[in-house]
């Protein structure tokens, strides 16, 4: 479900009056770019932005909770920008800026990191997954305050809606009640935001294991279809994407039948049909010839944005233009708050 659209009009002093209602969302420059970062964020951004006043950000600093090779962060935040792009987003009506060129977040940041408990940070999912498999004493402060220094980013630009995957609900949440918070306490000063899930495709799994979200940073090859790999390469990872043993081609909860869930929902991401026309299309076919139609749809919604991507990684100067521009736009508008 999709949350309901914001209202434009706010009584926050701070906020100045908006024309339209405000989005923000930003994707971490940890890995290269998925179709469940698509799926979840990106096609959502793509569809929104002319209707709203929309701020798409970087989030370097949030990719260096975990530590990164420091030419490979830069190109991949160039990367993560230039494909924002590439889906769409037309840099004369949307703010694209990298996070760490506006100083204010991390000001912010520190505020809310002061104002928030241990124990609503230890209760994130997202924290408790990234760190099982780590000694406790050895998890950084930077994974641990991810969610304060992610709410800094939201409230900073006052904004109504953050459009983003299932995932990043409880983030929203707990900026919700931050903001709340500091609003109780301290006099109104941010707009609470609501989480803008999409209807389909706001969590994919991986295609090697498909009871787990898929994941930009995943080291396995054949665990996520990236927004540049070539397309027998996607088509290769699609084709050997973890299924189960049954026949029926259908949507299903049921864990034992993820795999074959996860592609159907792909399959409706990039096609946009309902799931009763899918699951027709599919009726008396086998897993071949369902893994074949993903890799083609796929694989035909991918190559227009690979096509302007390249075209934008040509123009690294233009890139830049559209870096700097935007971090003054975010910069006027975040201190403002700050
Ligand atoms: N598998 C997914 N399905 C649907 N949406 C997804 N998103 C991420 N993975 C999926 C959405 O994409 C945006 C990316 O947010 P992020 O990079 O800040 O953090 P993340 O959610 O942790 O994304 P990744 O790809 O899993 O990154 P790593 O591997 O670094 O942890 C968000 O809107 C998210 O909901």
């Amino acid at each position: 479900m999709t949350a309901q659209v914001p209202q434009a009009a706010t009584s926050v002093p701070n906020a100045a009056p908006q024309a339209m209602p405000r989005i923000l969302s930003g994707i971490q420059p940890s890995g290269s770019l998925t179709i469940g970062n698509y799926l979840g964020a990106l096609k959502q951004w793509a569809q929104l932005y002319t209707a709203y006043d929309s701020y798409f950000c970087v989030v370097d600093l949030h990719a260096i909770t975990v530590p990164q090779d420091p030419a490979e962060l830069r190109e991949a935040t160039r990367r993560n920008a230039a494909l924002y792009m590439a889906c769409g987003i037309d840099p004369a009506r949307a703010t694209i800026f990298i996070q760490s060129q506006v100083a204010a977040h991390t000001e912010l940041g520190w505020v809310l990191a002061s104002l928030a408990s241990m124990g609503a940070l230890h209760r994130m999912t997202q924290f408790k997954d990234k760190t099982a498999k780590q000694e406790p004493g050895s998890v950084g402060v930077g994974l641990f305050i991810y969610p304060t220094l992610m709410a800094a980013d939201i409230l900073l630009y006052q904004a109504n809606a953050v459009p983003v995957g299932d995932d990043q609900k409880q983030h929203i949440e707990l900026t919700r009640d931050l903001a709340q918070r500091f609003n109780y306490t301290y006099g109104d000063t941010f707009v609470l935001p609501e989480p803008m899930i999409p209807p389909s495709g706001a969590r994919i799994m991986g295609l090697d294991d498909p009871l787990h979200k898929m994941s930009k940073s995943s080291t396995v090859d054949l665990h996520a279809v990236k927004l540049i790999d070539l397309p027998d390469v996607a088509r290769k990872k699609i084709m050997r994407a973890v299924t189960d043993t049954g026949r029926d081609i259908r949507f299903n909860n049921d864990p034992a039948r993820a795999g074959v869930n996860n592609l159907l929902v792909i399959y409706q991401g990039f096609t946009d049909e309902s799931r009763e026309a899918i699951e027709d299309r599919f009726a008396g076919k086998g897993y071949g010839d369902l893994k074949k139609a993903v890799a083609d749809a796929v694989i035909t919604g991918l190559t227009p944005i690979q096509t302007r991507y390249a075209e934008l990684r040509r123009e690294e100067g233009y890139l830049d233009q559209v870096l700097a521009r935007g971090a003054e736009q975010a910069s006027v508008v975040a201190n403002d708050t700050l």
